[in-house]
């Protein structure tokens, strides 16, 4: 018999909207999924706006009132709205002991991170965030031939993320612009993703050397609007750092490389070969195999590493593929809507969350600092 869990989804912006679709489409890419979602209500900042993708969404109740909203029978409460809204949103799920799928980054800064993995564990809720890249097969691969030892001891490792949609100077201010909404620019947003794929493929970060960069120092406050306001995050970060077991790497993050069609790239070097994903080829890692001296393409003779659900479970097939990111989102809410049915915890749960913001916090400090290195665990 399939499980329907109510699902009240707060923002309905960007990345509600594929959240929305991913919780819709479950039935459809999926054979027989043993659990479904209701999207029972939305919270919104406002409900003017995309009227008529709600009524095809189909929500139960749509609110700008958070009371309403909660009032609301639901199983999960799914938070795609900017940083800076996380904890508060947080904090009124779990005080209804809601289980909380999250956006990432998890919070705004280390503080409210420790707080909210509180919160969740005082609460005994499941948390659940939205590292959507462990899912990608070509990532899956790779955990796999790590785990078998394919690459032998590994030695170090080289991600990026370039994104070029901040080039243009007139592109106006966004939440993501202020420290005060985001808590943090590019690293935070994009390098959040390539910090918990070292922690997922990898290990523990023991310490950082950061440097930032903000390009364009003030942008309009609207779109065509003569009046400025000062961005005060980073438009890149490049971050050098040490893992508890010796290895050594490199993240750089930028929303300003001209031509990146949102790349995503990570290679890890090992004593017996190496590892290469790029997001170009998502369904096959490249793998350097330094005893037969060959490049191959995929995994096939690796079994996918057992601490994760099998993507056979959560994966649409390629005919029924939504494209790369949809498809990402669809697994990862699904996931969790499977260790909600089975009361079993997530894999990325907040101390997952939690862990990745320690790192964002240390590397900020460090580029404050002019590049010092920062030791972690950080203080509390
Ligand atoms: N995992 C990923 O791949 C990924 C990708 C993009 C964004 N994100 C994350 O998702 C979150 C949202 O980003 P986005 O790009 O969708 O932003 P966005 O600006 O497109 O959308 C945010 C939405 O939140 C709504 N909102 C604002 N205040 C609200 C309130 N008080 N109550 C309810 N809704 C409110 C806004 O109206 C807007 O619709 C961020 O944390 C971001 O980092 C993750």
């Amino acid at each position: 018999m399939t499980n329907s869990l109510n699902i009240g989804l707060i923002g309905l912006g960007y990345i509600g909207k594929i959240h929305a679709a991913a919780y819709r489409n479950i039935p459809l890419c999926l054979s027989d999924p043993p659990v479904t979602a209701n999207l029972a209500a939305v919270l919104r900042s406002g409900l003017g706006t995309e009227v008529k993708l709600m009524d095809d969404f189909g929500f139960d109740i749509r609110t700008t009132n958070p009371e309403e909203f909660f009032s609301h029978p639901l199983d999960i409460v799914d938070i795609c709205t900017p940083n800076v809204l996380h904890m508060e949103q947080v904090e009124q799920a779990a005080q209804r002991k809601l289980h909380i799928y999250c956006e990432k980054p998890l919070a705004m800064n280390l503080a409210e991170a420790r707080a909210m993995a509180q919160m969740a564990r005082e609460a005994g809720i499941l948390t659940h965030v939205a590292f959507v890249l462990r899912y990608v097969p070509a990532v899956r691969q790779m955990k796999a031939l790590l785990e078998a030892g394919r690459i032998g001891e590994i030695l170090n490792f080289r991600g990026h993320m370039f994104h070029s949609g901040y080039l243009d100077p007139e592109r106006p201010m966004s939440w993501r612009l202020r420290h005060s909404q985001s808590g943090g620019g590019v690293f935070a947003d994009l390098g959040a993703h390539l910090i918990d794929l070292i922690h997922y493929l990898i290990g523990n970060v023991a310490w950082v050397q950061a440097a930032t960069r903000t390009y364009i120092s003030s942008r309009p406050t609207s779109r065509g609007a003569s009046e400025r306001e000062e961005v005060d995050v980073d438009d890149w970060t490049l971050c050098t750092m040490g893992l508890e077991s010796g290895e050594v790497g490199v993240l750089e993050v930028t929303r300003m490389a001209a031509g990146a069609a949102e790349e995503t790239a990570l290679e890890i070097y090992g004593s017996q070969g190496a590892l290469i994903f790029h997001i170009s080829q998502p369904n096959l890692v490249r793998y350097y195999d330094l005893d037969r001296k060959k490049w191959s393409s995929g995994a096939i003779d690796v079994h996918e590493f057992h601490g994760d659900r099998p993507l056979t479970q959560i994966w649409p097939s390629a005919k029924l593929s939504q494209g790369l990111m949809s498809d990402a989102h669809l697994a990862s809410a699904y996931d969790f809507m499977l260790c909600v049915s089975e009361g079993k915890p997530s894999t990325i749960d907040f101390e997952v969350g939690l862990a990745t913001q320690e790192v964002l916090e240390a590397s900020y400090r460090s580029a404050a600092r002019g590049g010092e290195r920062i030791n972690l665990p950080l203080e509390s």
